[in-house]
Formats: structure tokens, C-alpha cells, sequence
């Protein structure tokens, strides 16, 4: 990998690295999990799930990375063979997230505007369903057409173009740069928001509704597998961008180190923002005199539907919109350069193509797909039941094909877990390897294997199992059979065994 292409140090690493795990999932995900999961007792699996396999996980894909020096499928096919394929399955998750989450993200730019005018009304979800997404209705809602709608088309478009302008500009140039600048303003603005929130009438309600424990809770097996998906998905731990970031960063850096303070600052965001998005609530609740569990929503509707009606209701709110959906773009932003350069460093490495090439031949064929997809009538259930494979079973299976691979078929952890503790300040041993090779390999296979269970005998909420199949389990297939396709293609000569 050419010099051009590295971060420029520690600092610039560890905001990019910042910068993919704080999120849409920290401001609309981690808040809601966290309620439906016990409230203030939810602090216990979720710090398990954070210290059994959050960090050793993330110790472990930064080790990968910064050992093999490769995207993700060349550093997985220089730990071993057919190991390479489960590289391509990550840069297949990858592409698809990408995809999708670009919408969520053209979404909120165009609700900086309409918060600015409360464009909605008084009707919020007429509002983001009808006359914003214009999704069709009944049976016509479960096709996939290509008919655009322009209101979100157009800044899907320009979301593209931006993401692929810092992709050309390069890894410190343009991924690094960005996140020393928007994560910064993004916690600023934040803290603004939750102080603003805490002086609202009924703010402490929404605390206490966030943070009274329901010790019961905890004798519920969803609610650990709960907080071990929100570990995963916050920390964006299995989607091979740990492995690429890592491969660019200089020989010698201190890598536990960087991953504690990562980790760390995720998990301070995700506080913040379940304290601003709770007090807030708390507010909406009062306001319409019901409890604070009537209005809370998680994902899209909260975000696009609750917060919206509260910010009607709300002194200043066209301001508070204004930031609340900035803060979302800029938080979405840093995370899709993320997964989009896991896509684009894998065909640099394997095809031996530029990098221009990279950003504009691939980097646009991923732009040409979410844009003929998602910005449609019949987007909205697309996006849904996409999201829902890749997130329960693509990063899921990724992260239980990779300890088992490691630990026990290639039997890494030692190399490893050497090259950790020659560069890094915080060392690991004997529980870091206990952790991968049995506590995460047990807890995802439980995951895996529920999940698979509820699917089949439950399927998706409302939608039609011909859909679910098709393009739910139709589409995790057809990934794994590109990863294996991608896989079996020979690597040009002297790549895999080059010095590194
Ligand atoms: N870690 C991100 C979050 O919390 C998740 C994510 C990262 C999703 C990168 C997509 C791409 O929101
Ligand atoms: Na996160």
C-alpha cells in the first residue's frame, strides 16, 4: 500500500476510527435499547458485552489490519487461504450498509431545511411517509421499482458526491481530515442539545424513564443478545473498516491504547446522546400528557417522526431541529467514508487498479445503486428489510466466522496477540484470548442461531414472506456467493506474498 495512502499518526487514526463508530446508531439506537432493555439496569450487559467482546474484538481486527497491512480480504488471505472469503463477505455487508445508510443521510439533510420551517405541520409521519418518501401504499409498496422521487433523489446525489470527493482525496487527506473536523463540531453541538433539553419541563422525567433500573430485565435473554448487537453495530465491529484503517496506519503505533480510547469515546457519545434524546422525550410526554414509554420510537421514527412532532411543540425548536439534524449528518457522514473505503481498498488491493479508478468506477457503481433503489416509492420496505439481514445476520455471522477462523482453525491468536503487545501500551493475554476464542464464539452463535429461528418462524413484521425471501435471505445468499466467486479469482503476482 503506497505511502500516500497512510494516516498521518495516531491522532488522525484514532478521529477517523471516532469518527466510523459514532453514528446514527449512538444518537437513535443506543437511546432506545437501552430503555426497552431495563433502563438503568441495561448498564450491566451492556458493559459486558462492551468489555467481553467489544474491545477484544476491536483489539482483534486492529491487530489483523495493522499485522497484514491489507484491505480486508488480502490481510484475511495472508492469515490464510480460504480465509479471504470472509474478507469479501465484509466488503459485501459493506456495500449493501453503504447503500442504504446514504439515504438515512439525504434524509436528514433535507430535514436541516425542514426543521427550519417545520415543514411538516402538524401531521409528522403523514409528513415523512406521504408527502416526503411519497411511499406507495398496500401491495404496491412491496415491488421494487425504480420510480425516483426527486425530493430525496436530489440530495442522495449530493451526499454521493461528497462521500466520493473525500474518498479521492484520500485516506488522511480527505477521511481523516473531515473527522478531525466533524466529530468535534458534532460533540459541541451535542452538548449544546442536552443542555438545552435538560431545561425543558418534563427533562427529568425522560431521565428517569432512561435510567430507573428494571432489574428484571436482566433475566431476559434478548436483552443481552440486545446489548452485544448494539456493542457490534456502535463500535462497527465486523464490517472489515477496523481492518482496513488499521492497515493504514504507520508500523509502530500503539494499538490497544487507540482502541480504548475509540471504544471509550463511542460508549461517552452514546450517554450523551441517550440523555439528550430521553430529556427531550420527557418534554414531548409532558407536553401531551401521556408516559414517556408512549412516545418513545426507535430508528427512523424517532428521529424523522417524534422528534419532529416535539419540535412543534417546542420553544425554539426550528433551531434545535436545525443542529438536531445537522449533528445527524455530520455523524453519518464519518461512518459511511468508513464502510465505503472497506469497499474500495478491497478491489485496489485485488485488482490492481488506481485509485481514481477505485472511488469513481466502483465508488459511483455503489452511488448508481443507492440512487436507483432507495430514493423510490417503494424504498422505504427495501431499506427496512436490507437493514434488518445485514445487521442480524451479516455482522453477526461475520463476527463468528472470524473468531472461530482465528482461534480455532488457523490458530492466530498467539501472532496476534504478540503483534498487539510489541507496539501497544495496554497489553493483552490470557483473558483477551479466553474472550475470543470461547465467550464470543458462544454468545454470537447464540445470536446467529436464535435469530435465524425468529426469522423463519416469525418473519418481518408486516411484510410479505415472498419479499422477505427474495430479497432478505436472497440477498444474503447471493452475497456469500460473490465472496466465494471473488475469493476463488487469483491474486495477481507477488500481492499476497509481498514484504510487509
Ligand atoms: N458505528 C456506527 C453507528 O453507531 C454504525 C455504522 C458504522 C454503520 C459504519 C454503518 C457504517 O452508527
Ligand atoms: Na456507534
Amino acid at each position: 500500500m503506497s505511502e500516500r495512502q497512510q494516516f498521518k499518526g495516531r491522532r488522525a487514526f484514532i478521529f477517523a476510527a471516532i469518527g466510523s463508530a459514532v453514528g446514527l446508531g449512538n444518537i437513535w439506537r443506543f437511546p432506545y435499547v437501552a430503555y426497552e432493555g431495563g433502563g438503568g439496569a441495561f448498564i450491566l450487559p451492556y458493559l459486558v458485552a462492551l468489555l467481553t467482546a467489544g474491545v477484544p474484538l476491536l483489539f482483534m481486527y486492529y491487530a489483523i489490519g495493522h499485522k497484514y497491512r491489507g484491505s480486508a480480504p488480502l490481510s484475511w488471505r495472508r492469515l490464510g487461504g480460504g480465509a479471504e472469503a470472509i474478507g469479501w463477505w465484509q466488503v459485501g455487508i459493506s456495500f449493501v450498509i453503504a447503500v442504504y445508510y446514504a439515504v438515512i443521510i439525504a434524509w436528514a439533510v433535507r430535514y436541516v431545511g425542514f426543521s427550519a420551517t417545520q415543514a411538516w405541520g402538524d401531521d409528522a409521519a403523514g409528513f415523512l411517509l406521504g408527502d416526503f418518501l411519497q411511499q406507495a401504499e398496500g401491495d404496491a409498496a412491496f415491488e421494487v421499482g425504480v420510480n425516483l422521487v426527486p425530493g430525496v433523489a436530489i440530495p442522495l446525489v449530493l451526499v454521493w458526491i461528497f462521500a466520493l470527493i473525500v474518498h479521492w482525496r484520500g485516506i488522511q487527506g480527505g477521511i481523516a481530515r473531515i473527522s478531525m473536523i466533524f466529530i468535534p463540531i458534532l460533540v459541541g453541538i451535542f452538548l449544546l442539545l442536552m443542555i438545552w433539553s435538560l431545561t425543558l419541563p418534563g427533562a427529568f422525567d425522560g431521565l428517569n424513564a432512561l435510567f430507573t433500573p428494571n432489574w428484571a430485565a436482566l433475566g431476559d435473554s434478548n436483552v443481552w443478545v440486545a446489548a452485544y448487537g448494539q456493542i457490534f453495530f456502535s463500535l462497527s465491529i465486523g464490517f472489515g473498516i477496523m481492518i482496513t484503517y488499521s492497515a493504514h496506519l504507520k508500523r509502530k503505533t500503539n494499538l490497544t491504547g487507540s482502541g480504548l480510547t475509540v471504544a471509550f469515546s463511542n460508549s461517552g457519545f452514546e450517554l450523551l446522546a441517550g440523555v439528550a434524546v430521553f430529556a427531550t422525550l420527557g418534554f414531548m410526554a409532558q407536553a401531551a400528557g401521556v408516559g414517556v414509554g408512549e412516545v418513545a420510537g426507535a430508528g427512523i421514527g424517532l428521529a424523522f417522526i417524534a422528534f419532529p412532532t416535539m419540535l412543534s411543540t417546542m420553544p425554539g425548536g426550528p433551531i434545535f431541529g436545525v443542529l438536531f439534524f445537522l449533528s445527524l449528518v455530520l455523524a453519518g457522514i464519518t461512518s459511511l467514508v468508513s464502510i465505503v473505503e472497506v469497499v474500495l481498498t478491497a478491489v485496489e488491493d485485488k485488482f490492481g487498479i488506481s485509485r481514481n479508478a477505485a472511488v469513481f468506477g466502483v465508488g459511483g457503481l455503489m452511488a448508481i445503486i443507492s440512487i436507483l433503489l432507495f430514493p423510490t416509492t417503494t424504498g422505504l420496505n427495501l431499506l427496512d428489510v436490507v437493514d434488518a439481514f445485514a445487521n442480524n445476520f451479516g455482522i453477526v455471522g461475520a463476527g463468528l466466522v472470524s473468531v472461530i477462523t482465528l482461534a480455532w482453525l488457523l490458530r492466530k491468536l498467539r501472532v496476534l496477540g504478540d503483534h498487539l503487545n510489541g507496539v501497544s501500551s495496554f497489553k493483552v493475554g490470557m483473558v483477551w484470548k479466553l474472550m475470543i476464542a470461547l465467550v464470543t464464539p458462544i454468545i454470537l452463535g447464540f445470536m446467529f442461531v436464535t435469530e435465524i429461528i425468529d426469522r423463519i418462524q416469525e418473519g418481518y413484521g408486516e411484510m410479505p414472506s415472498e419479499y422477505v425471501t427474495l430479497y432478505g435471505w436472497g440477498s444474503a445468499i447471493a452475497l456469500v456467493v460473490i465472496a466465494v466467486i471473488l475469493t476463488l479469482i487469483p491474486w495477481r503476482k507477488g500481492v499476497v506474498d509481498a514484504p510487509l
